[in-house]
């Protein structure tokens, strides 16, 4: 039989992965937003809307959480009514945010000190391939449980990997987007120069494309950054600069000097401050232009 599904967090990527869980896999969910209003729409579609995190937890045999940081995590599960108050054997609690390995290894202990079972299931791709359940997935924890819960992965994603102990998902998650957000700082940099060079948008994107940067990010994000001016948010700025914070705390711990990574955090810090934190992460271009937000050609 089929488990019940908890799933915590309707943001931009929840939404999207409950979607799929609900209208491609046909599970039976039980959900819970800090805004109940965005359950609304799910509730319509046959899920039950819990009033606190503990009765998802009860209700459920496996709950999914996709919560904005570490404090979010920590608030649904503490408390009276937190989720881990409805943690018992045979409960599996699934968090696919992107949080530290030290963090999750952390939230682990806890589960299990319950008798409940923990995966750390981070993800690749935005809200589109959320949407379209095309994400790449990467699971830690116990082999067995990977197992149990693959069919339910494969609902979110495209490509999941099962990457061993509590810990390797996370880290490799956090390597990857050092290097995805520290590479749009750096072409921020460049398409600004070009701009101000006088070299039209249109034509350095073009030559970025037919080069050794032709990639999607650059691709998908350039657009949007020089010619439509396009922000609304698909990975908001401020889980961005969340993610170079804890990569950057994980090179101290492994020794690991990240002089490239501590700059473009320091631009997106920058970017924050400035109020973009809600803005699409490719705002941090912003840091770079003038006054009004357009690229200016001195010329
Ligand atoms: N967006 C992406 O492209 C992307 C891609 C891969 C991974 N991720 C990671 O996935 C996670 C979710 O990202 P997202 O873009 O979906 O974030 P988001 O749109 O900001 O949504 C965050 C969710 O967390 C909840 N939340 C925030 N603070 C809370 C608090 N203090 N207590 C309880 N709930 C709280 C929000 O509730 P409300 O609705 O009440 O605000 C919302 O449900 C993050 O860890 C992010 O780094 C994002």
């Amino acid at each position: 039989m089929k488990p019940v599904v908890g799933f915590i967090g309707l943001g931009i990527m929840g939404e999207g992965m409950l979607g799929n869980i609900i209208e491609k896999g046909g599970y039976r969910t039980v959900i819970y937003n800090r805004s109940a209003e965005k359950c609304a729409p799910f509730a319509e579609k046959g899920a039950t809307v819990a009033s606190s995190p503990a009765q998802v937890v009860k209700e459920a045999d496996v709950t999914v959480l996709m919560l904005a940081n570490s404090d979010a995590v920590q608030w649904v599960l503490g408390g009276k009514d937190g989720a881990l108050s409805g943690i018992s054997s045979g409960k599996t609690l699934i968090d696919m945010g992107t949080n530290t390995p030290e963090f999750n290894e952390k939230v682990k202990d806890l589960v299990e000190e319950r008798g409940g079972d923990y995966l750390e299931a981070p993800v690749l791709g935005s809200k589109v391939p959320a949407k379209e359940g095309t994400l790449t997935i990467l699971v830690g924890g116990k082999e067995e449980k990977f197992e149990e819960y693959r069919e339910l992965f494969g609902t979110m994603g495209k490509a999941i990997f099962y990457m061993g102990e509590v810990g390797k998902a996370s880290q490799m998650k956090l390597i990857i987007n050092q290097i995805m957000v520290g590479m749009l700082a750096l072409f921020s940099e460049g398409l600004v120069a070009g701009e101000r060079s006088g070299i039209s948008a249109q034509k350095m994107l073009e030559v970025v494309k037919n080069s050794v940067l032709n990639c999607p990010l650059f691709s998908i994000k350039g657009p949007n950054m020089i010619i439509s001016h396009d922000f609304s948010p698909h990975f908001p700025l401020k889980h961005a600069q969340k993610d170079l914070r804890q990569a950057l705390s994980r090179g101290d711990k492994l020794a690991v000097p990240m002089p490239v990574t501590a700059a473009a955090n320091s631009l997106y810090i920058m970017a924050r401050d400035m109020g973009l934190g809600d803005e699409d992460f490719s705002a941090v271009i912003k840091t770079l232009m003038r006054g009004d937000g357009e690229v200016h050609i001195d010329i």
